[in-house]
C-alpha cells in the first residue's frame, strides 16, 4: 500500500566518506539516522531518492596512497568497496553509491566551475605559497606543516588542528616545512583562483534563516556569516583530482568537487532509470543533506553559495549529527579509541539492527552519543529482548498454542486503537523533525503498553474460563504487535522483516505504509512460526568485545609512548616508574647446552624465584655467581633463548661486549626495589 505524493521529490544525501580508511562507528552516526529518515519518509508515502558515494580526492588520499605504495585510484577503489559493503551490511541502502572520481563528477564539477567563472564569481589572484626547493614542488594542504598564523600552534597546511581549529587558506601557514622531505620550505608566487564568497553574505543571511534541519547547524553557520566571509581559494597544485578548466597543472580543491558529487550521483542514478536529474537540482525539489557536525561550514556556507552562483536548486535542510564518544572519551583513531564497523561488529556476527537501534535511540540526533559495549548490552537486553521482543513473542506463542496459530475473533478495543493511532502520529512527526530518539521512544512506549496490557488481562487465566474473551485480548495484542513492527521497520529493517513473517502477513514490511498499523488484522488469518527475535547478550560476550577494544587502546598508548620518547629523546618519570627493578640474589647458575655465551640462572627476587637467561658465560664462572646480589628488571615480557624461558633481565654494564653485572654497593634485603 505505498502511496506516492505528487508534491516535490525528495533527495536525501549523506556526507561522502573519504575513501581513505575503514568505516568506524563515528561514520554510522550520520548514515544510520539518514537511512531511518529515508525509510520513514517512504513509509509515509513520499518519493525519496537516497544517494551517497566515496570522496576520492584531496591530499590525505594521495599522501596515504604513497605511504602504502598504491596509486590514489587503487586506494580509493579499495575503500570504496569497503564502504559499499559495510553500508549494505548495516542495512544503509543507498539508491546510488558513487565515487567523486566518476566521469559524471568530473564533468559536473567543470560545468559548475565554468558557470561560476562566466558569471564573474571566480577570479585569479597571485599568492605566495609554500614551495619545497628540494622536491621542486608547491606544497598544498597536507604536504606542508608549520605554524598557525592566528594562534602560533603547530598546524597543517589546511587546518590548525592542534590550536584554534581554523581552516587555513593556501599560503597562510608560517614557517612551512615540507612533509615529503622534511626540509624547510620557502614561499613562491603563483596564480590561484578564488571564489567570491564575500559577495554572498546578504544571500546567505537570508537563506540560512529559512534553512531546515537541525537548529545547531543553522545557528553555527549564521554566526560565521555574520562575522566575516573571506573569498575562498578553490585551486590546488596537484594532479589527482578534477582539473581546473583550462589549467592542466591545477585541480579544484576537494571541497569543491565533493559536494558536487551529490549532483553527479543523482545524474548517474537518473541515467540508469531514464529519469530527469534536473527535477532534483534545477526545479523545486526538497534536498536534505545529512552530515557530521564537523562539516557544517562547508554545507551551510560554501555549498549553497556555489549552488546559488551556478544556478542550481538550494538545499532545504542540513541535518547535522552530534559526535560520537566511546566509553565517554572522544573518539580518536590514533589513540585507539575507535570501533571498526566491519572487524569489530559485523564480522563478529553481531546483528546490524541492534547497532542501528542504539545509534538512533541513545540521544537526540544533534547531541553527542556515547557508545560502550556495556550500554549496548543493557539496551539490547532490557529494551529489545525484555520489552519489544518479549511482547511479540508472548502474543505469538500464546496464540500459536491456544488458537491454532490463527488471529482470534474479536474487536480491537477503542483504547488500544487510540493508543496505536497516537503512537503513529508521534512517530510520523518525530521522524519529520529528525527526532529519531523521540520516534524510537514512542514505539518502545507502545511495547511497554502492550506488555502491561497482556499482563493485566491475564489471558493465561482467562483461557481456562472464557476462551472467547481470551481471544479478544490476544487479538488486541497481535494488533499492537503489528503496529510495533510497522513503525519499527525504519529502525530495524531486517529484524522487522522476520517479525512480519511471524505475524503471517503478506508482502514485505519494507513496502508497507505506516498507516497499515491501523488496519485491523483479519480474524482467522494464519500466523507464522513464532521465534525469538532478539537474543540476550551474555556477560561473557560483552567482556570479550570490551577486551578487544581495551587492548587496542593499550596498544595505541604504548605506540604513543614510543613515539613521544623518539620525539623528545626522553621519558617521563611515570615511564621510568613503569620499570619494576629489584635487587635479586642468584641461587643457582648453570650452562645452557649449545651456547657458550648464555647461562641459566635461578634468581630470588624476594620470595619468588625467576629463571633468567643471561649472556654472561664468558665473563663469570657459575660458582662465583651463586649468592651474588644483582639488579633485576622483573616486568620484562618473557622470551625464549635456546629453548629456555627467560623471565627477567639482569642489568649489566656493556664493556666492549663483555657484561659487567651491576650490584648494590652493600648487601640489602633481597627484593628491595631500585628507584
Ligand atoms: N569527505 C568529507 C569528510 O569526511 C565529507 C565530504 S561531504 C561533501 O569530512 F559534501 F563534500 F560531499
Ligand atoms: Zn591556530
Amino acid at each position: 500500500m505505498q502511496v506516492f505524493s505528487l508534491s516535490s521529490p525528495i533527495l536525501v544525501t549523506c556526507g561522502l566518506p573519504y575513501a581513505n580508511g575503514p568505516c568506524h562507528l563515528g561514520h554510522l552516526r550520520t548514515y544510520v539516522p539518514a537511512d531511518i529518515f529515508v525509510r520513514g519518509m517512504r513509509r509515509m508515502g513520499k518519493e525519496v531518492l537516497f544517494v551517497c558515494g566515496s570522496d576520492a580526492h584531496g591530499t590525505p588520499i594521495v599522501v596515504n596512497a604513497e605511504a602504502k605504495g598504491m596509486t590514489p585510484k587503487e586506494l580509493v577503489a579499495k575503500y570504496h568497496s569497503h564502504f559499499d559493503e559495510v553500508f549494505r551490511g548495516m542495512g544503509v541502502n543507498f539508491d546510488f553509491f558513487g565515487d567523486t572520481d566518476d566521469p559524471a563528477c568530473h564533468n559536473r564539477t567543470q560545468e559548475m566551475v565554468r558557470a561560476l567563472m562566466e558569471k564573474g564569481y571566480v577570479y585569479p589572484k597571485e599568492i605566495e605559497l609554500a614551495y619545497c626547493p628540494k622536491c621542486e614542488r608547491f606544497l598544498p594542504d597536507r604536504y606542508v606543516e608549520g605554524e598557525c598564523p592566528y594562534c602560533g600552534k603547530p598546524a597543517r597546511g589546511d587546518e590548525c588542528d592542534q590550536g584554534c581549529g581554523r581552516h587555513l587558506e593556501p599560503g597562510e601557514i608560517k614557517n612551512a616545512v615540507c612533509k615529503i622531505c622534511g626540509g624547510k620550505a620557502d614561499y613562491r608566487t603563483q596564480t590561484h583562483y578564488f571564489f567570491r564568497l564575500s559577495q554572498f553574505k546578504e544571500f546567505l543571511l537570508e537563506y540560512l534563516k529559512t534553512l531546515g534541519g537541525t537548529a545547531s547547524a543553522r545557528n553555527y553557520a549564521l554566526e560565521w556569516v555574520r562575522q566575516e566571509l573571506k573569498d575562498w581559494c578553490i585551486t590546488r597544485n596537484m594532479s589527482w583530482g578534477v582539473k581546473f578548466p583550462g589549467h592542466n597543472d591545477l585541480v579544484v580543491y576537494v571541497w569543491v568537487d565533493a559536494p558536487i558529487g551529490y549532483i553527479a550521483f543523482t545524474e548517474e542514478w537518473c541515467a540508469r532509470k531514464n529519469a530527469d536529474w534536473q527535477k532534483y537540482w534545477k526545479d523545486d525539489a526538497k534536498i536534505i543533506h545529512f552530515i557530521g557536525g564537523d562539516i557544517v561550514y562547508h554545507h551551510c556556507i560554501f555549498w549553497p553559495a556555489m549552488l546559488k552562483g551556478a544556478g542550481y536548486t538550494l538545499p532545504s535542510a542540513v541535518v547535522a549529527s552530534g559526535m560520537l564518544k566511546i566509553d565517554d572519551k572522544k573518539f580518536s583513531k590514533s589513540r585507539g579509541n575507535v570501533i571498526w564497523v566491519k572487524d569489530d561488529y559485523l564480522d563478529r556476527g553481531l546483528h546490524p539492527d541492534l547497532l542501528r537501534y542504539y545509534l538512533a535511540s541513545y540521544t537526540s540526533h544533534n547531541k553527542e552519543v556515547n557508545f560502550s559495549w556495556k550500554i549496548f548490552a543493557e539496551k539490547v537486553n532490557t529494551e529489545l529482548v525484555g520489552a519489544f521482543g518479549n511482547f511479540l513473542n508472548r502474543a505469538l506463542t500464546f496464540t500459536a498454542k491456544n488458537f491454532d496459530g490463527r488471529v482470534p475473533d474479536g474487536d480491537v478495543d477503542a483504547e488500544v486503537a487510540a493508543r496505536i493511532k497516537q503512537t503513529l502520529k508521534e512517530v510520523r512527526s518525530s521522524i519529520e523533525e529528525y527526532e529519531f530518539k523521540k520516534a524510537a521512544d514512542s514505539i518502545m512506549a507502545l511495547a511497554d503498553y502492550g506488555n502491561i496490557y497482556f499482563q493485566s488481562r491475564e489471558p493465561w487465566k482467562l483461557i481456562k474460563v472464557d476462551k472467547e474473551k481470551a481471544g479478544v485480548v490476544l487479538k488486541n495484542c497481535l494488533q499492537i504487535a503489528k503496529a510495533l513492527v510497522v513503525l519499527m521497520q525504519p529502525f530495524m529493517p531486517s529484524k522487522m522483516e522476520e517479525a512480519w513473517r511471524q505475524l503471517g502477513l503478506d508482502g514485505r514490511a519494507d513496502d508497507i505504509a505506516f498507516d497499515e498499523a491501523l488496519v485491523i488484522l483479519r480474524s482467522g488469518q494464519p500466523l507464522g512460526k513464532p521465534e525469538i527475535l532478539f537474543q540476550r547478550m551474555e556477560e561473557a560476550a560483552v567482556k570479550d568485545l570490551d577486551s578487544i577494544f581495551k587492548e587496542r587502546i593499550r596498544e595505541a598508548e604504548s605506540k604513543e609512548r614510543v613515539k613521544s620518547v623518539e620525539k623528545k629523546g626522553m621519558i617521563s618519570f611515570d615511564e621510568f616508574q613503569a620499570l619494576d627493578l629489584r635487587v635479586g640474589e642468584i641461587k643457582e647458575a648453570g650452562r645452557i647446552k649449545g651456547s657458550d655465551k648464555l647461562l641459566k640462572l635461578d634468581v630470588d627476587i624476594g620470595g619468588e624465584t625467576r629463571q633468567v637467561v643471561a649472556g654472561i658465560a664468558g665473563a663469570y664462572e657459575c660458582e662465583d655467581l651463586v649468592g651474588m646480589q644483582v639488579v633485576v628488571l622483573t616486568n620484562l615480557e618473557p622470551a625464549k633463548l635456546f629453548g629456555v624461558e627467560s623471565q627477567a633481565m639482569l642489568l649489566a654494564a656493556d664493556v666492549a661486549g663483555k657484561a659487567v653485572l651491576l650490584r648494590p654497593s652493600e648487601r640489602v634485603e633481597t627484593g628491595t626495589r631500585v628507584r
